[in-house]
């Protein structure tokens, strides 16, 4: 966009404008561009023409945290530029940006000799923003809150579940010991597994609530751990009349195998509950597709609710189920993306949903 036609140009009088647009410079900058950093001396007002820009400030432990962003016909450090205070936050271009920037004493000149409607407008702006950035911080410290409380939540259980699960590994490690036929090894194989699992799952949650998602990587073949995930799971899809249907290309992976088998289970547990008790299709189907490996996940169930498909990934995200922590879907994304892949959806009411989980190969 041009200057002349920019918000913050047209709150001034329009003999004023010509003046204002005259006292900018505007610039060009590439991605990544530092335009101020935090704590820095204010001498200007930035008017965005276009591209994106990003707000952080740096947190505890020195890494920057997003705090908001401001594009096209927005402007941004007219706080430090009103109060004369350091810049509260660094402000750094997401995309290549075109900026025109007017220099601090200039236009606070030019505000000076302002009628009392351009300073309101000007106040408007800044108490919707201030607004704003409030409600956004609310809602940081509720999810961070939120993630704290589960995190004390899976503490616990891990450590109330030990010793239950220390029993019924111990009995079934006797059963096995007492009972040498291959059914009843087979079985028993199984009701470790399980065990194994559970333990590994409520760890994840810990681990997924400290904010980490350490991979412990070593190279394996999908289709014997998708074969593994089938068998594990086989009795419970019975009971609730699941059709499963398995295939998978020869695919060598380098990852974490039983966090991916978490991938699996978050995702087709959703299907499964999605799908009820009068059951349905489940297709489960992994192909390589150039430098990656494709996995997608087909049910025949309601869909995903329109209402929180846009925010499906977000923590906390749960719809009509009792019980429902809204965390399956955020746990099977970030150890998607610890592995430098990427989860996509669709989905239509009536007619089912289907995932793809893209990998890269070895
Ligand atoms: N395949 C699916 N079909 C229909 N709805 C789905 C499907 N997968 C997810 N959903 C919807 O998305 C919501 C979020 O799923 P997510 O796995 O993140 O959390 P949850 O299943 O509610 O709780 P949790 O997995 O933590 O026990 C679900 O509550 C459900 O409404
Ligand atoms: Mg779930």
């Amino acid at each position: 966009m041009d200057l002349e036609s920019h918000r913050f140009i047209s709150y001034f009088l329009p003999d004023q404008r010509p003046e204002l647009c005259h006292s900018a410079t505007i610039e060009k900058f590439p991605p990544g561009t530092v335009i101020f950093e935090e704590n820095e001396k204010p001498d200007a007002l930035y008017l965005v023409l276009d591209g994106k820009i990003e707000f952080s400030k740096r947190g505890g432990l020195g890494q920057y945290q997003n705090v908001a962003w401001a594009e096209e016909n927005d402007f941004f450090g007219e706080f430090g530029v009103l109060d004369g205070q350091p810049r509260s936050a660094r402000a750094v271009t997401c995309t290549s940006a075109t900026i025109a920037k007017i220099p601090r004493d200039r236009l606070m000149d030019i505000l000076e000799r302002s009628p009392g409607k351009v300073v309101l407008q000007l106040f408007h702006h800044i108490i919707h923003y201030l607004r704003l950035t409030t409600e956004q911080y609310v809602n940081q410290m509720v999810h961070k809150h939120k993630m704290m409380a589960v995190g004390e939540m899976a503490n616990t259980i891990i450590h109330d579940l030990k010793s239950p699960f220390t029993g019924i590994s111990l009995a079934n490690s006797m059963l096995k010991d007492l009972h040498q036929d291959e059914e009843t090894q087979e079985w028993c194989n199984l009701i470790q597994a399980q065990i194994t699992q559970m333990v590994v799952m409520t760890e994840e949650i810990l681990e997924f609530t400290r904010g980490k998602a350490t991979l412990n990587q070593k190279t394996f073949n999908l289709g014997e751990s998708l074969e593994k995930f089938q068998r594990l799971n086989f009795i419970y899809w019975n009971q609730h009349n699941i059709n499963f249907i398995l295939r998978c290309d020869n695919i060598i992976l380098n990852g974490d195998e039983n966090k991916l088998m978490r991938v699996w289970q978050n995702l087709v547990g959703n299907a499964v509950e999605a799908l009820d008790e009068q059951g349905g299709q489940i297709v489960l189907i992994a192909a390589k597709l150039g430098q990656d490996a494709l996995i997608k996940i087909s049910d025949s169930g309601p869909g995903i609710p329109e209402a929180i498909q846009s925010r499906l990934f977000d923590p906390f995200v749960t719809y009509g189920k009792r019980g429902g922590t809204g965390l399956g879907t955020a746990i099977a994304l970030s150890i998607v993306e610890a592995h430098g892949g990427d989860i996509t959806f669709e989905s239509q009411a009536g007619k089912g949903t289907t995932f793809y989980i893209r990998l890269p190969l070895c």
